[in-house]
C-alpha cells in the first residue's frame, strides 16, 4: 500500500491560566508540532523524529504520545489499516507549552482524517488524552482541547466529558519564556497538595468564573485581575528558579499578568498588543536567566487556531 501522506499543525497551548488548574487552556499561534502519516497495512511505525528536544521522545511507538492518541482513533473507528509517521517537534518536552498534548492531538485529529473524520471534535480529545495519562500520570485534558478546538477552552467536567470554548479577545498578547530548565509533568504533579482548604476554593472560583466573563467580553483588564493561583503554582515554585523575579520583571516592562504556564518551566505573560510592549518583555524576562547563566527561548505570540492540516 503506498498512501499520500497528510500534515498536521498541532500548537503550543498554556494551561491552568491561574485558578483553572487542569479546566482552562489556551492554544497559541506559534510554536507547533508538524505531525505527518500516512496509512500502512497494519501497526504503527514511527518513521522519523526530528526537532527541538527529539532527543528525549521515544521512538517507540508504544510510549510515543503521538502514535497512543492515534491508535485509540483507530480502534474507536476500527479501522483495518495501520500508520506511518514522522513527528517534527516545535515545541520542547517538559516545557509546559503542551508539548506532549499538542503531539497527542496532532496524532489523533490525523488519525480521524485517515479514517473519514468519523469521530466528532470531543472524541478525538478523549483520544489524546488518554495518551496524555499515559505519558504524564494523569487524565488532563486542558492541553489537548485547545490544541483541538483552538481558542480558549474550560472544560465543565471529565465524567462525563464537556469541554466548550470562547474565541479570546484579538488584543490578548501573549509572551512565553522557556529557560533551559526541564520540568516533567508527572514530577510537577507529585509536589501538589492532596487536599486544598475552603478558603483557597473559594478565591479559585472567584477568579475562574471572572476569567471566564473576561475572556466573553474581551476585557483585558478583567483577564488579568482574574489570572490568580494561591494553590498550584505556590508549590511548584520551588520547581522553576528565579520564576518571582521573571513574573515580577515582565509586570514592570507592561505585561498585565505574569504566571507559570502549566506544570512549567515556561512563564505566560499577558500583555494588551495594541502596544508593541510584546519585544521589551520578552528581552527583561530572557534577562533574568541569561544574567544568571541559563539559556531562554521566547515567542511573542496571540491565542491561535487549533490543529489543522497545512
Ligand atoms: N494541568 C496540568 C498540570 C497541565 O498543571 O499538571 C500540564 O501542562
Amino acid at each position: 500500500m503506498s498512501e499520500e501522506w497528510i500534515r498536521i499543525a498541532a500548537p503550543a497551548t498554556t494551561s491552568n491560566i491561574g485558578a483553572g488548574f487542569d479546566t482552562f487552556g489556551l492554544a497559541m499561534s506559534e510554536p507547533c508540532d508538524i505531525i505527518e502519516g500516512r496509512k500502512i497495512d497494519s501497526g504503527f511505525l514511527i518513521r522519523e523524529i526530528s526537532g527541538t528536544g527529539s532527543e528525549n521522545v521515544p521512538n517507540d511507538p508504544k510510549i510515543n504520545s503521538v502514535t497512543i492518541a492515534a491508535e485509540q482513533v483507530l480502534k474507536r473507528c476500527r479501522a483495518d489499516f495501520g500508520i506511518e509517521m514522522r513527528i517534527k517537534k516545535g515545541i520542547r518536552p517538559c516545557s509546559g507549552m503542551g508539548s506532549s498534548g499538542a503531539s497527542a492531538a496532532g496524532g489523533a485529529f490525523l488519525a480521524n482524517i485517515l479514517c473519514g473524520e468519523k469521530l466528532s471534535p470531543t472524541e478525538v480529545i478523549l483520544c489524546a488524552a488518554h495518551a496524555e495519562d499515559v505519558i504524564s500520570g494523569g487524565l488532563h485534558a486542558d492541553n489537548v482541547s485547545p490544541c483541538i478546538l483552538g481558542g480558549f477552552t474550560m472544560i465543565r467536567s471529565y465524567e462525563p466529558f464537556e469541554v466548550n470554548r470562547i474565541e479570546p479577545p484579538k488584543d490578548l498578547g501573549m509572551v512565553v519564556a522557556l529557560p533551559d530548565i526541564m520540568v516533567a509533568t508527572s514530577d510537577a504533579r507529585k509536589v501538589l497538595p492532596a487536599e486544598v482548604s475552603v478558603k483557597d476554593l473559594v478565591f479559585h472560583v472567584g477568579n475562574a468564573s471572572t476569567l471566564v466573563y473576561g475572556m466573553m467580553r474581551g476585557d483585558l483588564g478583567m483577564i488579568s485581575r482574574s489570572v490568580k493561583d494561591a494553590v498550584f503554582e505556590p508549590a511548584r515554585t520551588k520547581l522553576v528558579p528565579y520564576l518571582k523575579e521573571a513574573k515580577k520583571e515582565a509586570v514592570a516592562n507592561g505585561a498585565l499578568v505574569s504566571f507559570l504556564g502549566g506544570s512549567g518551566p515556561c512563564i505566560v505573560s499577558f500583555y494588551d498588543a495594541k502596544t508593541d510592549l510584546g519585544g521589551v518583555i520578552a528581552e527583561k524576562v530572557k534577562a533574568v536567566y541569561t544574567d544568571n547563566r541559563i539559556k531562554c527561548q521566547t515567542w511573542v505570540t496571540r491565542p491561535g487556531a487549533g490543529c489543522k492540516r497545512i
